[in-house]
């Protein structure tokens, strides 16, 4: 029996409502920061809170300077001035301790958002997640602001300082007279305009998202040695100018609209703020006049009710930035969330990979479809591959090859149907066992920008730096020459992004890839996804007769090998041809067994061979 799948896309623990939704991206992504570097994070906290009374304290110390003046007393007015100098030397100090830790903090949780996203992206067994357009879009939406964590973590410490902040004032205001201590809630309908621009604003930032990653592709392909050959070629550079130029036209002309909005807005929150300060100066002055206020008070009043009001638009402006926080965080915690369809047992449950496959890996009824799409592009595969052979699969384009090496590999579960090994489903056994046992080459192989031992090492990590392991790989492979070639053979910094390194051609850059393919010490599986299409056919030969003659040579401990090509000079060399058409078998058997039935097989031999 098959293990149910895993549903995608769940959340880790159901939050109801947006408001609870907010709170846990909040506490998540705050989470971060504070995991990034704890003690700063405590540190800078703190600093916050009293930086936050400060314009209250001076405030304070205003007034008893004032009170102390008219008072005759200039020696306790100098006193207390000292003090505040003092404090302000202190506070500015700590200013600069601040700013450093700030700095420092900053680039940690950014970091620590990176490595988040390797841990997820990679962690995944499957593939499913990195070849569906939802998921990608967040990642590189997340990559991009990267600097999230630290944003909130900045958000957070500016409303403990405006609380702080507000707190003080209140308190100060209420003592002069406690009338004076309801000024911020007078100026807050001119913070709910505000508030609400700010937010207008993300919203339609927010639907600007796709344009915003279409105007990046184009200048991507603009300025990356990728798509340089073709751009060139077809003239592209002028167009793709004039598709950027055209979107982020708009985008800026969103932009500065959305500004001028703000820009009113605030000037008639202003207006209203400057009349409620205006209003309670007056009413300290008359208090004055009326000697229920002394001229400290009333200085205290002009500034502690300007810092007030102050702290009462910025808190407005934080709570604005949280909706743009919450926009990101909300599919960093999608991220987070996505469970993969391939669900992987835990080793302990799992059964264990066969020292040596005895009899072989059947796939029975098995069809599938990619995640997120209808039609199968596998159906009611049924198949048997021998323990110690080798099985050639051929089938014009899109015929579903490389989706077939796919299952075997584990990066998708079929859909009906299962794979086992010597009668175990692949979903049951140990799948980390099960890739350390599997060798593979694909079609779409990596240009590893490494020094060449380790391009060639990483395939199969323990071994990395075992030179004799890597040299015999890279000889089977036919990778050898190749790195004989090097400046620095083994040593050589392969790839044009460093300095020095040194760029390959396209089939060197596979017979590499072959390579790595081939340092798994004892695999049971070797998947070859036409690891030889870019390599010349005497090439591809010489590498197919290398590799025939190594696995024979192991005898009965020669791995089960599933080999893609469209060369039938390779193809016949195979025990068991599988020929594909639209995602079903068609056809199999021997390259003679095949030719006498005078199917598909023999049909595009003959084509072939009439070309040579
Ligand atoms: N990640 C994917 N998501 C959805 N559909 C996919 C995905 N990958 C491949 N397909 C579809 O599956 C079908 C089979 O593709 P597959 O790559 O298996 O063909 P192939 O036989 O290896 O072809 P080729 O000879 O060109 O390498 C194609 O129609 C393709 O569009
Ligand atoms: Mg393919």
């Amino acid at each position: 029996m098959s293990p149910p799948r895993a549903t995608p896309i769940t959340p880790e623990r159901p939050v109801s409502g947006a408001f609870g939704r907010s709170m846990r991206v909040y506490r998540v992504i705050l989470g971060l920061a504070f995991e990034a570097a704890r003690g700063k994070a405590v540190a800078l906290f703190a600093f916050a809170a009293v930086f936050g009374m400060f314009g209250a304290i001076t405030g304070l110390v205003t007034k008893l300077v004032v009170d102390a003046l008219s008072g005759g007393d200039p020696g306790r007015a100098m006193a207390i001035g000292v003090g505040y100098l003092l404090l302000v030397g202190a506070t500015g100090l700590v200013d600069d301790v601040a700013a450093l830790l700030q700095s420092d903090l900053g680039e940690r949780t950014s970091h620590a958002v990176e490595q988040k996203l390797m841990t997820v992206s990679s962690a995944a067994a499957g593939l499913e997640h990195l070849e569906r357009p939802e998921y990608a879009d967040k990642v590189k939406l997340v990559r991009d602001r990267s600097f999230i964590p630290y944003f909130a973590f900045t958000n957070l410490n500016s409303f403990s300082s405006i609380f702080f902040g507000l707190v003080a004032a209140v308190v100060l205001l209420g003592f002069v007279h406690p009338l004076l201590s309801v000024l911020p809630v007078v100026v807050a309908p001119g913070v709910v305009v505000q508030f609400k621009n700010y937010r207008k604003h993300f919203v339609r930032h927010d639907a600007t998202a796709l344009d915003e990653r279409l105007a990046r592709h184009y200048l991507e392909l603009a300025t990356e040695p990728a798509a340089a050959k073709e751009i060139r070629l077809f003239g592209l550079g002028p167009h793709l100018i004039e598709r950027h130029r055209k979107i982020t036209d708009a985008y800026n002309g969103m932009l500065f609209r959305d500004q001028l909005h703000r820009s009113w807005a605030g000037v008639a929150a202003g207006a209203l703020y400057g009349a409620a300060l205006a209003g309670a100066i007056a009413f300290v002055g008359w208090l004055a006049l009326d000697r229920r206020a002394t001229l400290g008070d009333v200085a205290l009043v002009v500034q502690v009710a300007r810092m007030a009001i102050g702290q009462v638009q910025s808190a407005a402006r934080q709570a604005a930035w949280l909706a743009e926080l919450s926009f990101v965080g909300e599919r960093y915690l999608w991220l987070l969330d996505y469970r993969p369809t391939v669900a992987v047992k835990p080793a302990a449950e799992a059964a264990p990979v066969p020292d040596r496959v005895e009899q072989g890996i059947a796939f029975d009824h098995v069809s599938f479809t990619y995640p997120g799409t209808d039609e199968p592009v596998l159906t009611d595969i049924s198949l048997f591959l021998p323990a110690g052979t080798t099985v050639a699969l051929v089938g014009e384009n899109g015929a579903g090859k490389t989706s077939l090496v796919k299952l075997l590999c584990r990066f998708y579960d079929p859909t009906e149907g299962r794979i086992t090994v010597d009668g175990t489903d692949l979903r049951d056994l140990d799948l980390d066992a099960w890739r350390a046992r599997t060798g593979a080459a694909f079609q779409d192989f990596v240009h590893f920008q490494l020094v060449a031992s380790e391009a060639v090492g990483v395939g199969d990590l323990p071994a990395i730096d075992d030179l004799e392991r890597v040299g015999a790989s890279a000889r089977q492979a036919g990778a050898d020459r190749v790195i004989d070639r090097l400046p620095d053979g083994l040593d050589t910094q392969l790839g044009r992004w460093f300095e020095g390194g040194v760029d390959l051609s396209e089939g060197e850059w596979q017979r590499v890839a072959l390579a790595r393919g081939l340092m798994r010490p004892s695999p049971a599986l070797l998947v070859l996804d036409e690891p030889t299409a870019s390599l010349d056919p005497r090439a591809e030969h010489e590498v197919f007769a290398t590799f025939a003659a190594m696995t024979r040579r192991k005898g009965g401990d020669s791995p089960i090998t599933v080999l893609v090509s469209h060369r039938f000079s390779t193809v016949r060399m195979a025990d068991v041809i599988v020929v594909l058409h639209d995602g079903r078998i068609e056809e199999q058997g021997s390259h003679d067994d095949l030719l006498a039935t005078g199917g598909r097989y023999a049909e595009l031999f003959r084509l072939q061979a009439s070309r040579y």
